[in-house]
């Protein structure tokens, strides 16, 4: 028999016990930070554009129904990670060993397949922002997100003459992704030609560790409190002519900081409304 044909035939009848799905994309690179911390990338669209803080739809088949034996597809609001000029996507999440999705989504590899729905939405946007000074993002763990993204966003650093990053986790290896990443931009030759030379010294990093040791310790809102976290920044509290916020965490990170932000005179923005600040609630499983 003609290899040629064989090899068609084969092909034919995978093709029908295994129809292609639409949107799937593939994985390119998983890294491992913790054992409940991991990032990964995978193909782009090429129809897909998004601004820069924006999340999407991303996921995995879920087993087979043990009645029908169908399979359905098992879907998170992922933001995406890297920023909107990236060839490729990124995402950071988290594993949890019986999450629907994460306990499935931490075993991936290069080569694999990544459902995407390629409609991005958010309001982690600088079109929800009114134009200020000081932008500070707001972050507890895998919510450093789509600050990632936006920190590799030229926007970013033309609209603002300072960055204040803010991270929040248990423990010190929780904050390696983050420290990664704000590290690597200072030698970043093509963001550094493209946005300016030291573009990267707008930046000021403040994570804190609740459950570990490190060097400042403690919630970012006890910190803010207290006045701490101000007098280590040399800053002073936020006010509604200077300053712009963007806060991604878990549920009660969120109402707190918000909470806060409003006693210090900021209101919420949205799209269609762009305001000082803007609140977006980060993945969990
Ligand atoms: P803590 O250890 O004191 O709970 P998680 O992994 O549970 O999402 O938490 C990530 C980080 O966010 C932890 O350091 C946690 O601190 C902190 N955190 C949780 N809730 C709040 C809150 N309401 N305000 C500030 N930080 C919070």
């Amino acid at each position: 028999m003609d290899p040629m044909t064989e090899q068609t035939a084969v092909n034919h009848a995978s093709a029908k016990i295994v129809p292609q799905l639409p949107d799937m994309q593939t994985v390119t690179e998983v890294k491992h930070y913790t054992d409940r911390l991991f990032s990964f990338r995978v193909t782009r669209p090429a129809s897909l554009r998004f601004r820069s803080g924006e999340f999407v739809m991303i996921g995995l088949m879920g087993d087979e129904d043990p009645e029908t034996g169908k399979r359905k597809p098992i879907m998170r609001a992922y933001s995406i990670a890297s920023p909107s000029w990236d060839e490729e996507l990124e995402f950071y999440s988290i594993k949890v060993q019986d999450g629907p999705l994460t306990s499935k989504l931490q075993h991936i590899q290069p080569g694999d397949g990544l459902i995407l729905r390629p409609k991005p939405v958010g309001t982690l946007v600088h079109d929800a922002l009114l134009p200020g000074k000081r932008l500070w993002f707001f972050a507890t763990g895998t919510g450093f997100a789509p600050f990632a993204s936006l920190l590799r966003e030229p926007q970013t650093y033309e609209d603002y003459d300072e960055i204040i990053i803010t991270h929040t986790c248990r423990e010190v290896g929780e904050l390696t992704y983050g420290r990664d990443l704000i590290e690597a931009l200072k030698t970043d030759d093509l963001l550094n030609e493209v946005i300016g030379d030291g573009f990267w010294k707008k930046i000021r990093y403040y994570p804190t560790t609740t459950r570990e040791q490190s060097a400042k310790m403690g919630r970012i809102t006890d910190l803010m409190r207290s006045g701490e976290a101000f007098t280590d920044l040399g800053v002073p509290p936020l006010s509604p002519e200077n300053d712009r916020a963007m806060i991604c965490g878990n549920l009660a990170f969120n109402l707190e900081l918000k909470e806060m932000l409003e006693s210090y005179g900021l209101n919420e923005g949205a799209n269609s409304n762009p305001q000082q600040y803007v609140v977006e609630k980060a993945f969990l499983d």
